[in-house]
């Protein structure tokens, strides 16, 4: 496969809308096991469950767009270990916010189904085993969603490092126009 010399229009049109929808993921999840039962909470839960698989939806996309196109070589100049880090680091992320909603979609179709997209259809998966495999795979599916914050938080720290620091082209280059 022959390198591209940038990001495509779509590349970075997919890596900002699912950045967008996974940090308004956690906070809706966060808000909808904090509120207490109610109308409000079923809302959350089924803006959470159906926002989980439109950006399970764009990840594949995405997967599909960056396995076939490839990625730009790293700025010049940047340090071995640093190349190293970014590679590990992006195959990270890209594995987290695969496995992230699959978990999510499987544990909820599990334990406590339905999974509607948006009140509409039912996309529940045929998963059996209620409470029991449901709760656990949830529980992973809450530490995955924990790890990809913390990795999420690291991969922004390197960006703006690269900006302000080191002042070189790789915030940008993932920017429209550049
Ligand atoms: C990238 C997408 C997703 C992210 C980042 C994410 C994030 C999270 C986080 C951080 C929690 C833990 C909340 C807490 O314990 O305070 C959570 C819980 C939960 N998620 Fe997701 N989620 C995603 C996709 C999905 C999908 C696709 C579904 C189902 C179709 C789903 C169903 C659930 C459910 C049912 C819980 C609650 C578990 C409980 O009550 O303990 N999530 N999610
Ligand atoms: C949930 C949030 C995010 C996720 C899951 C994520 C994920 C990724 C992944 C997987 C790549 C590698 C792209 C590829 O090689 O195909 C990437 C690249 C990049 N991301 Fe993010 N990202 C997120 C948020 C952000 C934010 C908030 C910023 C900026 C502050 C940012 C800046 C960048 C930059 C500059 C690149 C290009 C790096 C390079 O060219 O080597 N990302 N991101």
């Amino acid at each position: 496969m022959t390198q591209p010399a940038s990001y495509s229009a779509t590349q970075k049109l997919l890596h900002w809308a699912v950045a967008l929808i996974i940090v308004e993921q956690v906070i809706v999840a966060l808000a909808m096991t904090n509120v207490g039962q109610g109308p409000l909470q079923n809302q959350l839960y089924e803006w959470h469950k159906s926002f989980g698989l439109v950006v399970l939806a764009l990840v594949l996309a995405r997967l599909l767009v960056r396995l076939s196109r490839g990625a730009p070589a790293p700025e010049a100049g940047i340090p071995a270990w640093q190349r190293r880090a970014a590679r590990v680091s992006h195959a990270a992320l890209y594995l987290l916010i695969l496995i992230v909603p699959i978990l999510g979609w499987a544990g909820t179709s599990a334990c406590c189904a339905p999974v509607n997209l948006f009140w509409g259809p039912s996309l529940t998966l045929p998963i059996t085993g209620g409470m029991p495999v449901g709760g656990a795979i949830l529980k992973v599916h809450a530490a995955g969603a924990f790890a990809l914050v913390a990795l999420v938080a690291l991969h922004v720290a390197a960006a703006i490092h690269h900006h302000v620091v080191r002042r070189d082209g790789t915030l940008r280059r993932m920017l429209a126009g550049h």
